[in-house]
């Protein structure tokens, strides 16, 4: 398969070199700066959900443990352990049901959703990336969501990442795309199955967030 034709430039911000929004593909678009007004929001929401279900390095079947650490709060969480991947009602950690999805996940997820041409957008679930410096995610599919209709909405906040977004099959060669701070990617319909990973996270410091990368992943679980 050939490679997807380079990123056509569907509208720019006036005045800013870069586009605010790059298609990926069919059914992938990049949102520069969408969640950028709400992101003092959003990491206040988020510390109040790390309050209650706190990062977590969890370790994958194979018993490799991830260099991403991870929590969740809506209405399903995903979680890997030895028996598996899945979505589970309870946080593992404290035996109680994941915080819920404070109001400005869903509504700012919802909004980028619609954006993208993904109308409707409910998510019961939101997974919590932190990556510090060195930490990578390698490539992978979103599929153990029951409902593959509806799109991932992907928030990045703090530091900048490389996010590789690849193809249907893992040995296609993923393009990169650099992720700042604020920037929202959303795939879905024909590209929800696409693979995609990030890159090891460089060293640096967010003036928000530190020597940290924190990924908000909206999802329809169930
Ligand atoms: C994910 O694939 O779950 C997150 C991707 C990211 O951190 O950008
Ligand atoms: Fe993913």
């Amino acid at each position: 398969m050939a490679a997807e034709p380079d990123t056509p430039l569907d509208l720019f911000a006036d005045g800013d070199a870069q586009p605010r929004r790059e298609t990926l593909g069919p059914g992938a678009v990049l949102l520069r700066s969408f969640a950028s007004a709400r992101a003092g929001a959003l990491l206040a929401a988020l510390e109040e959900v790390v309050q209650r279900s706190p990062f977590r390095f969890m370790t994958t079947p194979g018993g490799y443990r991830m260099s991403v650490a991870m929590t969740n709060c809506g209405a399903a969480g995903w979680v890997t352990d030895r028996s598996g991947y899945r979505y589970d009602a309870l946080d593992p950690l404290s035996a109680a049901c994941w915080p819920l999805m404070p109001p400005v996940f869903r509504e700012l997820a919802a909004q980028a959703a619609g954006a993208a041409g993904f109308a409707e957008f409910e998510p019961d679930a939101c997974l919590i990336n932190r990556y510090q410096p060195g930490a990578r995610l390698s490539l992978h599919q979103d599929k153990d969501e029951r409902d593959l209709s509806s799109p991932i909405v992907s928030v990045s906040l703090g530091l900048p990442a490389v996010f590789l977004f690849g193809a249907h099959r893992r040995a296609e060669r993923p393009r990169r795309v650099p992720l700042a701070h604020g920037d929202v990617v959303v795939w879905g319909g024909p590209a929800r199955l696409r693979f995609h990973g990030v890159q090891p996270l460089k060293e640096g410091r967010h003036p928000d967030l530190g020597a940290c990368r924190v990924n908000l992943s909206f999802r329809k679980a169930r």
